[in-house]
């Protein structure tokens, strides 16, 4: 979602702060703006006030870069990018939001819901508005609190609002200082050497400060150049050693690639090296996941797994709750965390929930989490962001170590969400009743992955040139059967937000029973065929298709006789098979939306991370 940054020290801030918004650029750009602090040497009570500078461009970061005054300097500073919730994407909408003096500046990221009301309240005492947004609000509210401290003032603020946020202020009665807070969306303090940061995600801080504090829900924060302080919002001081980030800072950068997307696409190989390292135990035959926090007699005691997740992390969950009952024989199915967390479900004692994200700052998946906590249920972690708030409120869990995943669309992270699963499975089921032997043989099938993906990915130039004939279709039909089907989901989820070309998924058993009548030339079928115990029943739904005059793009183990063409991918174990199927479809979702000019690592409409429900 929209990326917040903050920097005090003794730079000049605004390109620090410009540089930060463009590592933030993708969690939202429809706007972003920036305020820098009163030039005044200390603050706290009776400090000399300055005033506040601002800039705001509607568009991107490089707009707003565009129009910054000649003379903006300062050594504190604020700045937002911002992806639209309340009121359209304009200059006036953009962050940072002023209080009526201009002595408050506020960039924040969540949803305040009694905002409609608070600026009733407001607006009666005769406050003047200049935006349609909730964050100007709280502007206000900060400014009108009659507090002698700033973070008193914002703490007075903060009781007044419902909602979620990650907050960033800036007064220019307190230049010394900024004070953040956070409630249900992300906010990381970086530790430099006399000067700190503040921002939504690490990666904004990465290339000064790899020493850095993730701020809990309910927990504040004073950033002043040579010092910090947490506390909660009742003020109350909170322990805050910082750790270390673990992530290179150049495995941010684009790398020499076009896209985000193409780049992440391309670490696969090494992304799955990673998830397996240090976790193969030869000699019992499965693996240690050392932050699982669940012994063996808990796991003996599980009668069901429960996954949670949304998008392609909910994905990734379909191909993993198959894994767990393959090879663990626990009955498992995965849900959208979204539909989960308002349809309440009964939470059973004996379920194992598993909350999946690459962020681990998904709202609605954290709201699952939070809720099934609440009534007493175990809940492990797939996340790939260590440290996140879903890594938090988890009971344990497994790192999948993809690595930054800067696109918005997830590639990387869906395929290393995957593999931990079968990590998951393997363990669970060595533990139950899986055997030696086919642990042995999951084993090896994992250390094939790497090298597999790898040969996938040199067959890139045959796959763009098949994006190509695709790439104009009017919709697009993907099938799979059972193994197949979570593969088929991604790979349609890929498509259309990459590309903007329609496309539906569906069990390929359940053509027939009404999809099939949009079948036609114009509307193209990818049809997942691993060579499994269902090849055949595949088989036949091609000849369905073909009967129909559609056209076939099967992504399979060997030539498929009825399909216009086929994507040979190299056979896996069965269990294993959609971790290598679904790559040939990214390159084909990235390839299409290549063809048809898309900006590729910014999707309309869409943002990474999605912290507001
Ligand atoms: C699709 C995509 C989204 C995310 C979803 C969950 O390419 O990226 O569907 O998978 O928003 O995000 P995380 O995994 O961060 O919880």
């Amino acid at each position: 979602m929209c990326g917040i940054v903050g920097y005090i020290g003794r730079r000049d801030a605004a390109p620090l702060l410009l540089e930060g918004l463009q590592r933030l650029e993708y969690r939202g750009y429809d706007s972003a703006g920036i305020a820098l602090g009163a030039q005044s040497g200390k603050g706290g009570k009776g400090a000399k006030s300055g005033a506040l500078r601002t800039a705001k461009a509607v568009g991107r970061v490089r707009d707003l870069e565009a129009r910054l005054p000649k003379r903006f300097a300062g050594t504190t500073g604020i700045a937002h990018s911002r992806w639209a919730t309340h009121g359209a994407p304009n200059d006036e909408n953009a962050h940072p939001h002023l209080d009526g003096e201009g002595k408050v500046a506020v960039v924040h990221n969540g949803i305040i819901d009694n905002a409609s009301e608070l600026r009733a309240k407001l607006l009666a005492d005769g406050v003047e508005f200049r935006s349609e947004t909730d964050t100007e609000v709280l502007a206000h509210l900060i400014g009108r609190d009659p507090s002698e401290t700033l973070e008193e003032k914002v703490r007075g603020a903060l009781r007044m609002i419902d909602g979620t946020y990650g907050i960033a202020v800036l007064h220019a009665g307190f230049p010394d200082r900024i004070v953040a807070a956070r409630n249900g969306s992300p906010v990381v303090l970086g530790i430099g050497e006399k000067e700190m940061f503040v921002s939504s995600d690490v990666a904004a801080l990465v290339s000064h400060t790899r020493q850095v504090v993730t701020l809990d829900d309910g927990e504040m924060a004073t950033l002043k150049a040579d010092d910090y302080r947490t506390y909660t919002t009742e003020g109350s001081r909170t322990s805050a050693s910082p750790t270390t980030v673990e992530w290179e800072v150049e495995s941010y950068d684009m790398g020499g690639h076009d896209t985000y997307m193409h780049k992440e696409i391309s670490e696969q190989a090494d992304a799955v090296d990673r998830v397996l390292r240090g976790r193969i135990d030869d000699r019992f035959s499965t693996v240690h996941l050392g932050g699982l926090n669940l012994d063996a007699r808990e796991a003996r005691a599980v009668r069901r797994v429960k996954i949670l997740g949304c998008g392609s992390a909910y994905h990734a969950g379909q191909i993993g709750a198959q894994m767990i009952e393959e090879l663990a024989r626990v009955p498992a199915d995965a849900e959208p965390a979204s539909e989960f967390r308002y349809r309440n479900a009964v939470v059973d004692p004996d379920t194992l929930y598993i909350a999946v994200s690459q962020s681990g700052e998904t709202y609605d998946t954290l709201a699952a989490v939070q809720e099934l906590k609440r009534k007493g249920a175990r809940v492990l972690g797939v996340v790939n962001v260590v440290g996140s708030a879903i890594a938090r409120e988890t009971d344990g869990g497994v790192y999948v170590h993809a690595g930054p995943e800067v696109c918005v669309v997830s590639t990387k992270c869906f395929t290393n969400t995957a593999v931990a699963f079968a990590l998951l499975a393997l363990h669970l089921g060595r533990i139950r009743d899986l055997s030696v032997a086919d642990g042995k043989r999951i084993i090896a099938g994992l250390r094939r992955l790497p090298e597999q993906i790898a040969g996938i990915l040199r067959d890139e130039e045959r796959i763009a040139e098949l994006a190509g004939e695709y790439a104009n279709a009017k919709s697009m039909m993907f099938v799979g059967r059972v193994r197949g089907f979570p593969v088929a989901r991604e790979a349609s989820l890929k498509l259309k937000e990459v590309s903007y070309v329609h496309a539906e998924a569906y069990p390929a058993s359940e053509l027939k029973h009404g999809p099939l009548a949009l079948i036609e030339p114009a509307v193209p079928t990818v049809a997942v065929v691993p060579d499994d115990d269902l090849l055949e029943k595949n088989r036949a739904t091609l000849e369905e298709i073909k009967a129909r005059s559609g056209r076939i793009l099967a992504v399979a183990h060997r030539e498929q006789e009825k399909a216009d063409h086929t994507i040979v991918v190299p056979k896996n174990e069965d269990e294993l098979d959609p971790v290598l199927m679904g790559i040939p479809l990214q390159l084909l979702a990235y390839h299409s939306a290549l063809a048809l000019g898309r900006d590729i690592d910014k999707p309309r409409n869409l943002a990474k991370s999605v912290t507001v429900e």
